[in-house]
């Protein structure tokens, strides 16, 4: 007769400490988006279509009708989606990266500009953990602005373990001010002061930056410029909202890599092009550090998409010959534009709270005097609104909270009915 041995159930293996450090500290963004979810929403007794979400970080207009009908020319085209199907280089197809210097030329007059520039990526989240491979050692200190993208922090602990952060403060939360105009000097000298404390291997700043919707002015970005080039650092600027300005943008915008070895601009097709899902985002830097990144990427990703690429560079070369790309652009911007102002008005009848005003991008910040991470919760369930508790951008937004008018962008109507609702209850 044969005995079977009970099998012993084995404790599953322990996942890196790394991943266990970060899985305790999880996004605040995250968790209130979760908060958000239907089951959660019903089970707070609320009905999921009242509920109206200024939560999103996402854009919410028409991608360019001719760019969708480049995906259904190649792929109603049985080659060309064979060829889809293939790898293309590590960095990106040739042509493609040509066409995304071509429309930085376009649109910005960044001079100079060629594909030996241009890292092309699944996106600019992944990129911009990539980068922070390329250009950091663990140990080393990035500074960053308070508040900024709150998944900054995230990625730079992934990317390089034992990174020191340290924060220049852009917001005054007493005065709900963005570099105090009482003092235009003050910041840049609080920036030189920070800088020369603590020697960071990066600066890194978003135009316009998420959650303010502010863009940094010529004369600071030039003050980082000439400090980081001195002494021998690099200057990232994430231009993920690059195409939504409502006014004219400073000329950092125009900056090249070719003239500015150590600034690298970091870009995506996820805004501008409402292409969030359609994960294609590039990196703009010097040929040394595109040369670097690609050593990264054969471990990361191996190429970036490959019809997203055929489809970018058919798009661009077409919307720049005659004319439809800017025009877009232009389209585009006027809607947020609009939704932006919406949001103020509404922001100012209803809340009648320090706010501060868009100069693109998606969002606004608005200061509403308690602690937001307790009032977001206790907002949604009374108002069925929901919108995300400042702090994990910045302490310096503990009493603040992100609207996004960019989900709501082509129902405006809402804009108002959910802050309405929200002032109601906050002057109850
Ligand atoms: C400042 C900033 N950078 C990067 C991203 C991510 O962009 P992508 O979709 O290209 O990964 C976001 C998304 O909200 C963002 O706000």
């Amino acid at each position: 007769m044969i005995h079977f041995q009970p099998m012993k159930i084995a404790a599953s293996p322990a996942l890196s400490s790394l991943v266990r450090e970060q899985i305790s500290r999880p996004s605040p963004i995250r968790q209130i988006m979760k908060m958000a979810e239907r089951q959660n929403i019903l089970a707070m007794g609320l009905d999921p279509s009242e509920v109206i979400s200024f939560g999103g970080g996402w854009v919410n207009h028409e991608a360019p009708d001719e760019f969708r009908q480049a995906y259904e020319s190649i792929v109603s085209d049985a080659d060309l989606f064979h060829k889809s199907g293939a790898y293309t280089a590590t960095l990106g197809d040739a042509e493609c990266r040509e066409q995304i210097a071509r429309f930085e030329e376009h649109l910005f007059g960044v001079p100079r500009l060629g594909a030996e520039h241009i890292a092309v990526g699944l996106g600019s989240t992944q990129l911009t953990h990539d980068l922070f491979r390329t250009l950091l050692d663990p140990g080393d200190t990035v500074m960053l602005l308070d508040p900024t993208y709150a998944n900054y922090e995230g990625q730079l602990a992934f990317a390089v373990p034992g990174v020191k952060i340290v924060r220049l403060r852009v917001l005054d939360p007493q005065t709900w001010s963005y570099l105090p105009e009482s003092d235009p000097g003050g910041i840049a000298r609080e920036f030189t002061r920070l800088y020369d404390t603590h020697r960071p291997r990066l600066v890194l700043f978003g135009a316009p930056d998420n959650p303010t919707s502010q863009v940094l002015p010529q004369a600071l970005a030039d003050v980082m410029l000439a400090k980081t080039s001195e002494a021998g650092s690099w200057l990232a600027i994430d231009f993920a909202y690059k195409c939504q300005f409502f006014q004219t943008p400073p000329s950092y915008y125009a900056w090249s890599p070719a003239d500015h070895p150590n600034v690298v601009g970091i870009h995506s097709n996820s805004k501008w092009a409402r292409g969030l899902g359609r994960r294609l985002g590039w990196v703009e830097a010097h040929p040394s550090v595109v040369d670097a990144i690609e050593r990264v990427q054969q471990c990361s990703i191996l190429c970036p998409d490959t019809l997203s690429q055929m489809t970018m560079a058919k798009y661009v070369k077409t919307a720049i010959a005659d004319g439809s790309l800017k025009k877009y652009v232009e389209c585009a911007n006027a809607l947020y534009k609009n939704a932006a102002q919406v949001t103020l008005n509404a922001v100012d009848t209803y809340l009648q709270r320090p706010r501060l005003v868009p100069a693109g991008g998606l969002y606004t910040v608005v200061d509403i005097g308690t602690n937001a991470e307790e009032f977001v919760p206790r907002a949604l369930r009374a108002t069925g609104v929901l919108v995300v508790p400042g702090a994990g951008f910045g302490a310096s937004l503990t009493n603040g909270v992100r609207i996004s008018f960019g989900p709501l962008v082509r129902d405006t109507a809402k804009i108002d009915e959910g802050l309405a609702r929200l002032g109601a209850w906050m002057r109850s």
